[in-house]
């Protein structure tokens, strides 16, 4: 197998396989059709080449001439995968010509020409030089995907040419826009964009064959059991089909590693003389692909496997559009994802595991005929395709509440949020943080500059005007990564874990579960062999790594803006009540009281009833707990609030009735006319609603 090897490597070489790709007919066309236009639309299928060639012919074309190529990603781990890509096609060191910047990771220099990014970090940019100086292109990739943050810069970058004076100023060479987009639905993109022209890239696909399976039905909406069904499927495609991988879809990183935890237990068992059908067929790797996965692991999925080796992918839904796996030849799809949604019966964005669309399944389906025909097997049945599964993926513009980016377009000066050209603003949360009367304040305009969310920014300024950063800014480093306690499969070792969970928690004086991760930070970080005390307390030490970098990179942020006006306070009082006072002014709006027995209801406008979920230190205890601020909720069959802290009343008294005000201000400016003057005085002069009555209220229901 040793030559066949290598000339399989050869070919995964990007300047050798480039000129295969659809797009490449195309090239001179393409390039003077961006040269061509201020706004252009391009199309064409997934693993066309879009997204890793044409920024290179651009840059061929001599368009950095004046200024870079900056390209948009809404996931982190396509920016840096494809970035990857390109630095190795194009010859170069990643962080040079060709670099990428998501959040807390700057991958970028002086050289950088061709610049991957996440859609949030461009909208970052614009908050600070609103007509893109430095850039002579911006692509924005994936607009089908609508997500959030790219409807937003779709939305503003027609906005700047929709005044010519505006978009020039500042400027000395013109920006060109490109839209780029997997779907066909172009038409109205385009006409959003004032009828600018539209490349489509013929693409050849081949037909796959799908079935569906009997395991999961409508009734199943709410039960987590499809992830054995998974692993069950592609084993039986792994012993049952011709050479080809496999791509398998699932909606998260915990559930990702427990599907490979049990595919390698149950590969190991499979007996290749006798339980597979295709004889060159000698083994399966299996391989996660999940957002906050490490670079170095991401770079493996592309790489084809040796010879005789089948892969197996095991992803969430970037695999879906924003990354193209070659070799692949079967799908096993679970029918469900994770999503972020602006949740009713709690009132606010959480993130749920929920049935894809029908169009998102056929998206799926279709990643298993880009180079030959193959096959798609959904676990689900018919019925749940007819009845659980919507047509289309509602966009998450009309999903969420948008309090983070009500903030930042207000400080860009759009203040009519909700008239915004193209979107319906759904679940506006009436009083944004950071606004006032429609205004952003002082304290909204430092809150701007943390990349973090409204609740968790505020809490961090609070403390630092406290003189209590080093508490806020290593817990919000914490709050910012991804899972950090292991959670094995294998019950004893699960049994262990929890062990030294649970005395973790103790150590940092128990009853807090924010107290508990300022506490892993602190103890990893003094400790004199850091990995070895995460392996040793069942800690994700890669995690952590992380975390050390994300409040570094914090502390530069609020370095910076201690330079300006910035609040100074003081307090007297124990540690405990100043990190606990600190997280309920960011935390208001997650306050929950016990109702009854167990059973906390939650003190926004919903008044909804949770649960303290088992993996809190909070579970168990008996003790007089009333009041909880919660860091995030899950919604299962029930509803749990993970990350708790108990709270004493009056820190959140004067805090509460702000979750009930109703700032006319923040409406439409349709809206704004229709509130008479008489209705506005009353307003301003209103009484304020007690906490008291909130609470009353609450309890009649
Ligand atoms: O953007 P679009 O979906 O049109 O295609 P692309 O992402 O530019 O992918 C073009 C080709 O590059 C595909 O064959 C991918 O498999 C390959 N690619 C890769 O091998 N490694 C990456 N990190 C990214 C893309
Ligand atoms: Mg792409």
């Amino acid at each position: 197998g040793g030559n066949r090897e290598e000339s399989h490597r050869s070919q995964d070489r990007g300047f050798f396989t480039s000129k295969h790709l659809p797009i490449y007919r195309h090239k001179a066309k393409l390039v003077q059709a961006v040269e061509g236009s201020t706004f252009l639309v391009v199309t064409g299928e997934t693993g066309s080449g879009k997204t890793t060639q044409l920024p290179q012919y651009l840059h061929q074309a001599g368009m950095c001439r004046n200024g870079k190529i900056g390209i948009t990603q809404p996931r982190r781990v396509a920016a840096i995968t494809v970035a990857q890509r390109v630095a190795q096609e194009m010859q170069c060191t990643l962080g040079r010509e060709v670099g990428y910047q998501v959040r807390f990771d700057d991958c970028t220099s002086q050289d950088t020409v061709v610049k991957y990014m996440t859609d949030g970090c461009l909208l970052r940019e614009i908050l600070a030089d609103p007509v893109l100086s430095q850039y002579s292109v911006v692509i924005l990739d994936e607009v089908h995907e609508r997500s959030l943050n790219t409807d937003i810069l779709l939305g503003l970058l027609k906005k700047m040419f929709s005044d010519p004076a505006k978009s020039t100023k500042g400027r000395s060479f013109p920006l060109k826009v490109v839209v780029m987009s997997a779907t066909l639905e172009t038409d109205k993109l385009s006409a959003f964009l004032g009828g600018c022209p539209v490349f489509a890239i013929p693409g050849r696909t081949f037909p796959v064959t799908c079935t569906f399976g009997t395991a999961v039905g409508p009734k199943d909406v709410e039960s987590t059991g499809y992830v054995k069904e998974v692993v069950r499927m592609a084993l039986d495609v792994h012993t049952s089909e011709l050479a080809g991988d496999i791509l398998v879809f699932l909606t998260g990183q915990s559930e990702i590693e427990r599907a490979c935890d049990l595919l390698f237990e149950k590969a190991e068992s499979i007996d290749y003389r006798y339980d597979v059908q295709d004889q060159t067929v000698e083994g399966l790797l299996i391989l996660p692909l999940y957002g906050s996965m490490p670079t170095d692991q991401q770079r493996q999925i592309f790489q084809p496997p040796p010879s005789r080796i089948r892969k197996c992918v095991v992803a969430t839904n970037i695999a879906a559009t924003s990354l193209t796996i070659n070799g692949i030849k079967y799908i096993i799809d679970s029918g469900f994802v994770k999503q972020l949604n602006h949740n009713s019966r709690v009132g606010m964005d959480i993130l749920e595991v929920v049935p894809i669309s029908k169009s998102e399944a056929e998206q799926r389906a279709g990643r298993a005929g880009r180079t030959s025909a193959g096959k798609c097997f959904r676990i689900y049945t018919k019925e749940f395709w007819e009845k659980s599964m919507p047509e289309y993926t509602v966009p998450e513009i009309q999903r969420t509440s948008l309090t983070a980016v009500v903030l930042t377009l207000k400080c860009l000066g759009v203040h009519d949020v909700i008239s915004h050209d193209l979107f319906t603003f759904k679940h506006l949360s009436l009083w944004c943080v950071g606004c006032r009367r429609g205004k952003v304040t002082q304290l909204g305009e430092l809150m701007v500059e943390f990349p973090l969310q409204p609740g968790l920014t505020r809490a961090v300024l609070k403390g630092s005007s406290l003189g209590c950063q080093d508490l806020l800014l290593p817990l919000a480093a914490m709050l910012s990564v991804e899972n950090i306690f292991i959670r094995p499969g294998n019950p004893e070792k699960q049994k262990e874990a929890d062990k030294k969970h649970r005395a973790l928690a103790t150590k940092s004086g128990g009853m807090n579960d924010f107290a508990t991760l300022l506490s892993v930070f602190q103890l990893c970080k003094s400790s004199d062999r850091p990995s070895a005390w995460c392996k040793d307390n069942w800690i994700h030490w890669r995690a952590l790594k992380s975390a050390f970098s994300v409040e570094t990179q914090l502390r530069e942020i609020l370095l910076r803006l201690q330079q300006r006006d910035f609040p100074v306070e003081t307090f007297d009082g124990n540690k405990s009540e100043l990190f606990r006072r600190c997280l309920c002014t960011g935390y208001f709006t997650n306050v929950a009281r016990r109702s009854v027995g167990k059973v906390f209801c939650t003190m926004d406008g919903n008044g909804s009833m949770v649960n303290i979920h088992p993996s809190s230190s909070l579970f168990d205890q008996e003790a007089d707990l009333n009041w909880v601020i919660f860091h995030d909720v899950l919604v299962t069959s029930r509803v749990y609030i993970r990350t708790v802290c108990p709270i004493r009343y009056e820190w959140v008294k004067d805090l509460l009735p702000k979750l009930h005000e109703v700032d006319v201000y923040e409406l439409s400016s349709v809206a704004r006319q229709e509130v008479t003057d008489e209705e506005m005085i009353k307003w301003e002069t209103r009484e304020a609603v007690s906490t008291e009555d909130i609470v009353k209220k609450l309890e009649k229901r």
